[in-house]
């Protein structure tokens, strides 16, 4: 299969850890006879410097163009000032809405091998393996916004089919795995989200009776995640509930950094990135983990060119590497060696069969 693939390193550790993925995807178009042609574009914090723009028009286009899209992380220090006219976060929002990728996929599950990484008791996590559906171009993150010196709002607002769309896929999905999906809202409070439990129920009705639904308030269900994180299957949500549930549920799988995501639409054109940020602390040190970016491209393979067992032989060798205990330093514990970004990725490119 020939594919386009645009790569967005972005800002941070970006770069270090976008370029294991495409080695990594190199590697799969050699080995199953692909060709992957790869264009790098500018966004975010990167894109500022040179342009002013945050999401440049040659980027988009790239990006329009092309069969799927890998991104590294926006943002950092540089460009965090308040009074700045554009911010590098900006781009990564215009890009999701501009693509129309209104559903976020956010698989956690605890690997055997990190159980005791993490700061929850191992027995609580062992087995955990859940989606979060986040909506991704809806809600208060593009809502109308005002700003005086003393006053700010941000609105947030719903359609009935903003809210159908991605609850249909998160329904579709939870289908095809236990049949048991968790909507979460917080309609004791808004009336976007007594709008939201209004359309997923009647769709659970009508279009998806073997499924199992629950509703959960956004509140309950962080402390539920932590509590009883196995029970869960699929869960689906707005757009900043599933952002700040997915940093919460990244502590389930022993580090931010293990944690991919595919952004969808309609199309075949999905966007393809880890949940951390740029960790600008460490950008340039050649020590980020790169497993959530090479787990991404594997989604992308998946989601984007069905390339199922691809896909999994890369899902495979990572785990693999878990196993093997080759740790970046985000997981690695006290007096092991941890082995950095390159290294990473090498553990990665040996198992890959
Ligand atoms: C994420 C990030 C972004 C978001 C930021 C960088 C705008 O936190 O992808 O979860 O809030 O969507
Ligand atoms: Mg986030």
């Amino acid at each position: 299969m020939q594919a386009d693939i645009v790569v967005l390193p972005g800002d941070g550790i970006g770069p270090e850890i976008t370029a294991c993925a495409v080695r990594v995807l190199q590697q799969i178009a050699q080995k199953f006879g692909h060709e992957f042609r790869f264009q790098t574009h500018l966004i975010g914090g990167a894109a500022i410097d040179a342009s002013g723009e945050a999401l440049p028009a040659v980027t988009l286009d790239a990006c329009r163009g092309a069969d799927a899209v890998l991104l590294g992380a926006v943002g950092g220090p540089k460009w965090s000032d308040p009074k700045a006219p554009v911010r590098p976060e900006q781009g990564l929002l215009a890009i999701r809405q501009a693509l129309g990728l209104y559903a976020n996929l956010r698989p956690v599950s605890t690997h055997p091998a990190v159980l005791d990484r993490a700061p929850i008791k191992a027995e609580l996590l062992q087995g955990v393996d859940m989606i979060v559906v986040r909506e991704l171009t809806g809600g208060i993150y593009f809502g109308k916004r005002s700003r005086t010196a003393d006053h700010a709002t941000d609105e947030c607002a719903y359609s009935r089919s903003e809210i159908e769309r991605v609850v249909r896929r998160a329904f579709r999905l939870a289908q095809a795995r236990r049949g048991y999906l968790v909507s979460v809202d917080k309609a004791n409070v808004l009336d976007t989200s007594r709008l939201w439990r209004e359309v997923t129920t009647r769709i659970g009705a009508e279009e998806f009776p073997d499924v199992r639904l629950e509703h959960q308030l956004v509140d309950s269900m962080a402390m539920h995640l932590i509590a009883r994180p196995r029970e869960y299957d699929v869960i689906v949500t707005e757009n900043m509930f599933g952002d700040i549930l997915t940093d919460e549920a990244s502590l389930l799988a022993g580090s931010l950094g293990l944690l991919p995501s595919a952004s969808l639409g309609e199309g075949r054109i999905g966007l393809y990135e880890p949940i951390h940020g740029s960790a600008p602390d460490i950008a340039g040190r050649g020590i980020a983990n790169p497993y959530a970016t090479i787990l991404s491209a594997a989604l992308l393979l998946r989601h984007s060119l069905g390339l199922e067992a691809e896909a999994a032989a890369i899902e495979k060798a990572v785990s693999d590497a878990l196993y093997a205990g080759c740790f970046t330093g985000d997981i690695a514990v006290k007096g092991q060696t941890a082995l950095n970004t390159e290294q990473a990725a090498e553990a990665v490119l040996a198992r890959l069969v």
